[in-house]
């Protein structure tokens, strides 16, 4: 089965969305291989998005991650990256489809609820940014 990662973000935390949340993806098929709460230090932020550095964004988000806890979540599925996106919706909340998550819980681009991977590729560092390979193994 492949492998995706999403976060549940600070805001949907705040809200009481996470179990909201994580049946959603339950009963899109996800399995749920290893779960994580935490809350990310600044350099953790800054090392996980790294790729958005130099967008002017990159300030806010990272105040905005570390502003509360998080869960970290790896999911296991067929097509798992292409079907989180697809139920996640749209960056902004405003563009995303009716009865994604974003739609449903997300409040702005920035607060937009969740983070999906976007490729087989960062999924796989992704995951490994917040478990062990065993972890990540052991749950299979
Ligand atoms: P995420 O999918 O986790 O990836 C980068 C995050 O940056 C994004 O979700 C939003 O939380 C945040 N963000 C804030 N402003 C923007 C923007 N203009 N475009 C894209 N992402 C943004």
């Amino acid at each position: 089965m492949d492998q995706t990662l999403t976060i549940i973000k600070p805001d949907s935390m705040e809200a009481k969305n996470a179990g909201n949340i994580l049946a959603h993806l339950e009963g899109e098929g996800f399995q749920i291989q290893a779960l994580k709460r935490m809350r990310l230090s600044q350099a953790q932020a800054q090392s996980f998005y790294e790729v958005h550095r130099e967008r002017p964004f990159y300030d806010s988000l990272v105040a905005y991650m570390t502003s509360g806890p998080i869960i970290a979540v790896a999911l296991a599925r067929e097509d798992a990256v292409a079907h989180l996106r697809k139920v996640m919706g749209a960056t902004d909340p405003a563009n995303a489809e009716a009865g994604t998550i974003r739609a449903l819980y997300g409040t702005s681009i920035e607060r937009n609820a969740i983070h999906g991977s976007d490729s087989p590729e960062n999924a796989h560092k992704e995951s490994l940014f917040f478990f062990s390979q065993a972890e990540l193994i052991a749950a299979g």
